[in-house]
């Protein structure tokens, strides 16, 4: 194995987690048994402007080394495991081993405990269910990943690591599994921005399904639900900044403006005094935004001169329509131009102003609630204020 002084090491990484207070106790002595280089395939990606290149660790094997015991997220995969750009360049990450903070801080939020049996969703490298099988017993973890050949690989590096026992299902995670029902826990470790209810109707009531959710106008975190004894599921966000790609079905579309917009479209004119700030700043008012108008991407496009004028797309794949807001300086009404089937800049202001009329409710607010017909999410009661 090729390592230089300069590489971080696994101690290094679990004590920089522990000071961090990502990583608690219970948790640490797993991480810390878990070979994480042994789950990271020879090739990596990086990212190279739009693109992501291959980075091999026979060629560069103490970046390799950084890259895994660092504090970041590996690309594993580009584009479903066909390089869609020039020159064998990569355009979408397909599958990671997620960053080591945020691996800890889900497990924190699963509140695993020894003699559960847990379902994990996306198998990826098969790192997180190694630290399962480390801390609960390789047979008490069954995990799904979509893609035959890193669902292969995961069970070749499980193996390797000492965790053969570890079910990996080939298969589409959406779908739960019906065979290993009921878990304690469902763990998801790719995001569901419409949680299947089958991850639900796997789990013992008392249990808890945990998610990372996103959505196209970006406020995304990690869902914490506990599922009741009448079949359904009540939770809400428990963090709002951690991002995960999505599950494979419910990939969100995040357009370039180029994708949308022609310049033979005649979009129509108007003036608004909403300042996009309100729009976009913050969790609060855009998660509430993000629930009324699905499938609206945004994109703030920066001053190119020094007069500080700016400006920002709402852009929809699906419909083809795009909204444009151009930020002038002291002025105290702004043109908005709005094109296609949608009227993206009006749907968003609607949204902000029924989420301002609501008393501004903070992301915490919000009850995501499952049941065999869906998901749904409506605010909770405000809590009344005690007097002394
Ligand atoms: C962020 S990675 C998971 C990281 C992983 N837990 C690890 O430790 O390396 C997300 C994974 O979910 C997989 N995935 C996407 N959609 C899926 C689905 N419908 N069912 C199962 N796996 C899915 C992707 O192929 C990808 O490997």
């Amino acid at each position: 194995m090729t390592t230089t002084a300069a590489a971080p090491s696994l101690a290094e990484l679990v004590e920089s987690l522990a000071a961090e207070g990502v990583l608690g106790e219970s948790w640490r002595a797993a991480f810390l048994a878990v070979p994480r280089e042994v789950f990271i395939p020879e090739v990596i990606w990086r990212e190279a402007g739009d693109d992501l290149m291959p980075l091999r660790r026979c060629d560069e094997p103490a970046e390799w080394l950084h890259r895994v015991y660092g504090p970041h997220y590996v690309v594993t995969q580009v584009d479903d495991g066909s390089p869609a750009g020039p020159d064998g360049r990569g355009r979408v990450a397909t599958s990671s081993a997620s960053r080591p903070d945020i691996v800890a801080l889900m497990l924190e939020a699963g509140r695993v405990e020894p003699g559960m049996r847990v379902l994990e969703i996306g198998t990826g490298t098969g790192y997180t269910a190694a630290l399962l099988a480390e801390r609960l017993g390789a047979g008490n973890v069954t995990t799904i990943e979509v893609d035959p050949q890193l669902a292969e690989r995961a069970r070749v590096a499980l193996t390797t690591a000492g965790y053969g026992e570890v079910t990996v299902i080939t298969g589409d995670g959406a779908q739960g599994y019906p065979e290993g029902a009921p878990f304690d826990r469902v763990l998801s470790t790719v995001a569901a921005p419409q949680v299947p209810y089958s991850w639900v109707a796997h789990t013992c009531p008392g249990g808890l399904v945990v998610t990372p959710w996103n959505s196209a106008y970006k406020p995304a975190g990690l869902l914490s639900l506990t599922v009741e004894s009448d079949g359904t599921a009540t939770g809400g966000l428990v963090n709002t900044t951690i991002s995960f790609m999505p599950l494979r079905d419910q990939r969100i579309a995040r357009p370039a403006v180029a994708d949308v917009v022609r310049d033979t479209d005649a979009p129509e004119v108007s003036h608004t005094d909403v300042h996009p700030s309100d729009l976009c700043n913050g969790d609060d008012a855009p998660f509430a935004i993000a629930l009324e108008v699905p499938g609206c991407h945004r994109e703030y496009e920066a001053a190119t001169g020094d007069d500080d004028r700016w400006r920002v797309w709402f852009l929809d794949a699906g419909s083809q329509s795009w909204a444009r807001f151009d930020y002038q300086p002291n002025a105290d009404h702004w043109p908005v131009q709005q094109f296609g089937p949608r009227r993206l800049f009006d749907e968003a202001t609607a949204a902000y102003q029924r989420w301002d009329h609501a008393g501004r409710p903070s992301v915490t607010r919000w009850r995501f609630i499952l049941t065999p017909e869906g998901q749904r999410v409506e605010l909770a009661p405000e809590r009344r204020k005690h007097r002394p």
